[in-house]
Formats: structure tokens, sequence, C-alpha cells
């Protein structure tokens, strides 16, 4: 792959199909317009049949056909599906859950990434890939392995995982004393006396302790990194001047794909956009209904802001959906024209590259009901001919429509400490990823772009730092916003936790009292069905609590709106704003639009369920709704229709003047 190339791929798996049937597919991709493939994430068993054994010489078969006819490679290391010789080898590496019932041989992610034995093997795949193929003109980028934690695997709890646990925990504790006293666990009873009678959190009566769950997060996020890392170098050694790149699961919080991505060189993520809604709902009224076909209007544009920011500004799209899905609860055919819509609101955000899964549907084994670009009797699926118009667009389009956007005023902290923290003590409190999504779209709402950072970046850029959940802020994180100068929106349970997961020393908000001017005295959790009415000093009543509310002490802070028994939902202090429940819609489009004017940032609210993201000097629209929506704002067309946007419709307008 290229820095600013734009280009649509797919994947293909030539591992499942006959060989006389590959040119014939990499010659129809070319004439789609697709240039880019991706392969080989599962094809251990076909690389390595036996131990001791190697067959490369198809894979080089199948790079060079695809070279010849002028296809790009990524390249995926298979450790995500280990061939069953391997089990033979390490019959202990299976994948424990936690309720302590290993996995079994039969799909995948099946084994433990703890495993030494699975781990270099994985490593040794990698290397053996990457000194055959490494240098294969076809070969642009690596991709290494597939989706960590995919199919709630992020963590594992088996008898290899619980001795590197204890471990890491020696290494950060070093004495049991402070083990004991880190995790309160004179509560209960639950001393230690040494770290050999540690395990990893299992299910027990009364629940585990928070910080002995958040801290087996922490060992395992870690250890998912290094995992990482090692095959990464491994590529890197030997297939020098390409990308490395590593596919993330949306909706995926078990690790901190952050700190992952610091060993890559972009960063990928899947996209879904009609599973997502299906499995986690949308926002607003009726979404699942009212998306159905689309999907919901922040769910993508929120990943891909993400993963420009985990991939340091670059990132792509290594699995788009081009038809239904097989695994959600249900499985909706796409809107006709959604495939573009979902690969243009791809590039709108900065994506160098989209793929999209799968080329054709595979009728046998787990994902016979899942959709391809090609039928499974090889005609083409309604997806195909959307992929050759992206592509005739894309071709026509100016390099000057690509112009890289400008930092945006507005950044938004994602946490993922705060997602382990709040899982594990969630009091009756959002998802957190919910809740840093219900913040997002109520920016997308006020019209403005929006980055996102992880919370110990640099804020100088920036106008308005929106901090959705961050439950134990980094010590200097106030004062980073200070120097910054930045206004700062902080909601509910910002600053509530220490480090160490207990209660912030003399109440929440912790080390955000001082810039917040206030203390939260007590905090309730309310049924999804009741609503706590908010209204705003001076105004009318706009928007309400649910799930989550705070009893505020303003002390250094000025009450902006309030409950109906008259404690402060909304505070000011200088520049920063602190929510103090979560809001619903309304209230968080009233919080937004106040932190918008401090920050001296201008909103421009779309149309209901438009959005938008400008790139240089090029804005782009998009219509998730179900009626043709008139644009807000003006410019020269340069891809979509005069007049109205229609449903799944998209515009792009280059600002005149
Ligand atoms: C992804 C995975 C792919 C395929 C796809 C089906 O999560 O990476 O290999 O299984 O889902 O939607």
């Amino acid at each position: 792959m290229r820095p600013r190339d734009f280009s649509l791929g797919v994947c293909w798996y030539p591992e499942q199909w006959p060989e006389s049937d590959w040119r014939r597919d990499t010659e129809r991709m070319f004439d789609m317009g697709i240039t880019v493939v991706r392969l080989g994430e599962f094809a251990w068993s076909r690389l390595q049949p036996a131990r001791g054994q190697w067959d490369g010489d198809w894979l080089r078969r199948a790079l060079d056909i695809l070279h010849e006819s002028g296809l790009r490679a990524i390249l995926g290391t298979p450790g995500a599906a280990p061939p069953r010789w391997l089990l033979d080898q390490f019959p202990d590496m299976l994948r424990v859950d936690a309720g302590g019932a290993a996995s079994a041989f039969g799909s995948r992610r099946f084994a433990c990434l703890a495993h030494p034995g699975y781990a270099r093997a994985c490593v040794c795949v990698a290397r053996r890939m990457a000194r055959e193929f490494g240098g294969h003109p076809a070969v642009c980028a690596w991709q290494i392995d597939n989706e960590y934690g995919c199919h709630d695997t992020a963590q594992s709890w088996s008898a290899r995982a619980a001795v590197l646990f204890r471990r890491w925990l020696c290494t950060r504790y070093r004495d049991i004393d402070a083990l004991n006293r880190a995790w309160g666990n004179a509560f209960w009873s639950m001393q230690y006396a040494d770290f050999a009678q540690i395990e990893p959190p299992r299910p027990t009566p009364g629940g585990s302790n928070p910080a002995h769950v958040l801290d087996f997060h922490r060992f395992w996020s870690a250890r998912t990194a290094t995992f990482n890392r090692r095959q990464a170098n491994a590529v890197r050694r030997h297939s020098p001047g390409r990308d490395v790149l590593h596919d993330f699961m949306g909706f995926s919080t078990g690790f901190d794909h952050f700190a992952l991505a610091a060993d890559l060189d972009l960063a990928a993520w899947n996209s879904y956009p009609l599973g997502f809604l299906a499995r986690h709902g949308g926002g607003g009224d009726n979404a699942r209904e009212k998306y159905l076909r689309i999907g919901d209007p922040d769910h993508a544009a929120f990943h891909h802001d993400l993963y420009r920011a985990c991939g340091r500004g670059r990132f792509c799209i290594t699995e788009q959906q081009p038809g239904p899905v097989n695994w959600a609860a249900y499985n909706p055919l796409p809107l006709p024209g959604a495939v573009r819509f979902w690969t243009w609101e791809a590039f709108a955000h900065g994506a160098e590259m989209l793929s999209y899964f799968r080329w054709r549907q595979m009728p046998r084994a787990q994902e016979q009901m899942h959709a391809g670009l090609l039928r499974p009797d090889d005609r083409p699926a309604p997806g195909a001919a959307e992929v050759a118009q992206v592509a005739r667009e894309l071709a026509a389009l100016p390099e000057s429509a690509f112009a890289p956007a400008a930092p945006a005023e507005v950044a938004l902290v994602f946490d993922y400490q705060s997602c382990w923290m709040r899982d594990a003590l969630p009091h009756g409190d959002a998802p957190a990823l919910a809740t840093c999504l219900a913040f997002y779209a109520a920016l997308r709402r006020a019209g403005v772009d929006v980055d996102i950072t992880p919370p110990h970046a640099d804020f100088t850029a920036r106008r308005l730092v929106v901090a959705p959940l961050l439950l134990a802020p980094p010590e200097d994180f106030a004062a980073r916003l200070q120097s910054a100068g930045c206004t700062a929106l902080f909601g509910a349970r910002c600053g509530s936790a220490t480090a160490e997961f207990a209660l912030a020393d003399d109440l929440p908000p912790g080390n955000l009292r001082e810039a917040l001017g206030l203390t939260v005295l007590r905090v309730e959790s309310l049924p999804p069905t009741v609503e706590a009415p908010v209204a705003w000093r001076g105004a009318e009543n706009r928007g309400a609590a649910i799930h989550w509310r705070e009893v505020i002490d303003a002390h250094d802070a000025q009450t902006l709106a309030t409950f109906a028994d008259g404690g402060g939902a909304v505070l000011v202090r200088g520049g920063a704003f602190y929510l103090a429940c979560r809001g619903n819609a309304a209230l968080l489009d009233a919080v937004v639009a106040r932190a918008l004017r401090h920050a001296g940032v201008e909103a421009a609210p779309p149309p209901a369920d438009v959005r938008v993201r400008r790139r240089g000097d090029v804005a782009w629209l998009f219509n998730y709704g179900d009626a043709p929506a008139t644009p807000h704002l003006a410019g020269d067309m340069i891809l979509g229709e005069a007049g109205a946007i229609p449903p799944g419709g998209v515009l792009a307008l280059r600002r005149n003047g």
C-alpha cells in the first residue's frame, strides 16, 4: 500500500477454490476496478500440511497470478486458524474460558495466545512466509493475524495464562502486601500471602474484585501487543518496505488498540454496519428498524475516526460488508446503493484502501450464508455493480478531492481502560462504547468534524476536547488541557477512580476536581425506562438524564442546568464543562452546542440523518435517512446529483471561494 493511495480491495481465499479458477477470478477483479487483494490469513494448514512440512508453491502461484493481473496483495499471517497437527503437538494450547472450559479444534481463535509453543509457531510461520514471499512484487503489505479478540476471545484463563499473569503482577507490585493494599483485599478476607496463590479472576458467587479484573485486562492487553509485535518484527525483517497492519474488529474493546497499533504502520478495521446495528443497537428510538438496511449514522464513522487515530493518521478497511452477513441475530439485505455509500464514507474519513469481504460466497462451512461480491454460482451479487461504480467514480475524481483533512478542531478522547473499568463495575451505567458513541453522534449532529484521540494525546491543535468516559485520567490530563488552552467537556464518572481502581481520593472527580470546581457527593443509576428531566437556566427544558445521575456540590463551578430537585446537571468552571449524568440525545445536543460555542467552533447542523465530513476543501455529505434531504452546505458538486440527496445518497461539494 502507499500512503494517500485510494484503492479498492477484496478478500480472496485461493486455497478454497480450484486453481483452474484463479486467473479468471483475478481478471474479473481487475475489470471491476479492484487493485488490492487480501489473502492468506486462514491458510496455515495449506502452507504447513504437517509438522515439518512446507508447501508454499501454491501461494507463490497465486501471487504470480495476482501480479500478472495487475493486482497488489496484502498477505496475512495465519495465527488465527492453527492446523490440527499443531494441537497434536501442543494439546494444552487451547484457549480456556472464564468458566474453565477449554475450546476445541473445528473453528478458529481456539488457541491461547499465552501458550509459548503456539506463539512461537505463529512467529515461525510468519517468518517463513516473509522469507518466501516478502520480496514478491505483488506483496505491498502484511496483515498480522486476524481480529485479535474476535468471538469474545480477548482473554484466556488457561494454566499458561495464569503463570504469566502472576509474573506480570509480581513485576507490577513487587511485594504481595502492595498488591493486597492496592486491590483492597482486607475486604472479605481476600488477602494473599504469595503471588503463587493468585488465579485469573473466575466466576465467583459475589463477583470478582474489580481491581483484580482490571489487572487481568491490563495483563492480556499487554500480552496481545507482545504476541503481535513478535510477528510484526519477523515480517519486517524479511519483507522491508512493506506496510504492516492488523485488522481490528468494530465494537471490540477487549485490549488497548492504541497500544497494539504502536507496532503497526497503519491500522485497519473490519466494517459490518448492518451486523453492528443488529448486534449493538443504534442511537435514537427505533434505530434498529429505521436504519435496518444502511446502518447507524455514526457507527462506521466513529470507527473510521478511531482507527485513523490508532494508525497515527493512516488507516484502511480490510473487510467491508458487501451484502448480508451470517453472524448477527438477523441479517438484512443492504439498501441498494449502501455498499457504495459505505465505501465513500470510509474515503471521506481518510481510508487509504477499502477491501470487501469477500470475493465469492463460499457455499460450504461456517460462512456459507455470508454474502460475497459474487454469488456462490459465480454470478455477480448486487454489491459487485456498486463496487464497479465506485471504481469509475474514483477514477473520474481529481486527485485534489482527496487532500488530507486538517486536524479537527474537536477531539474526542477514547480510553480502553475506562471500557474495562465500566465493565468490571457497571453499577447500572450504559456500556462505555455506547456512551462515547452518544457524544460523538451529538457532535456529528452539530455538523463538526471530530478526531478521536487516546488520553495521552497532545491537545495543542484543538479547540474543544470531549472526554465522555475517562474514569482514571492520567495525572497530567487537566494540566495538558489547560496548557493547550482548549475548552473541555467531561461526561459523568470522569475522574471517579484511581489508577488502582479504587474510588477517587476525596470523592470524584478526583484529579479533575480543581479544573472542574465541583465534588460528586453521590451517584445513582436508573432503570433504562426512567428519564430525569433537565432544565437549562433561562431556557426551555432541554433533554433528560438516563441510566445515571450524580449529586453535585458545585463549590467553584457555575450551574448551567439542573434536575427537577435543583441539583446541578450541567456545570462549568472557566472552559471546563461537566455533565453530571448520562444524557439523552436532546441533552447531549444542548451541552455540545454550549461547549462548541464556548470553544469558538462553528456548528453547522446538517438535516436530520445527514452526516458530513470534510477533507481539504471538499465536504462529503451522507444521507442515512429514508427521505430525500436538502443539503445545508453550498459548493461545486464533484460527486452526486443536483437537488436533494436521496436516501443512501452521497454528495461531495467543493467549497467555492
Ligand atoms: C470478520 C472476520 C472474517 C469473516 C467476517 C464475516 O470478523 O475477520 O474472517 O469471518 O467477519 O463477517
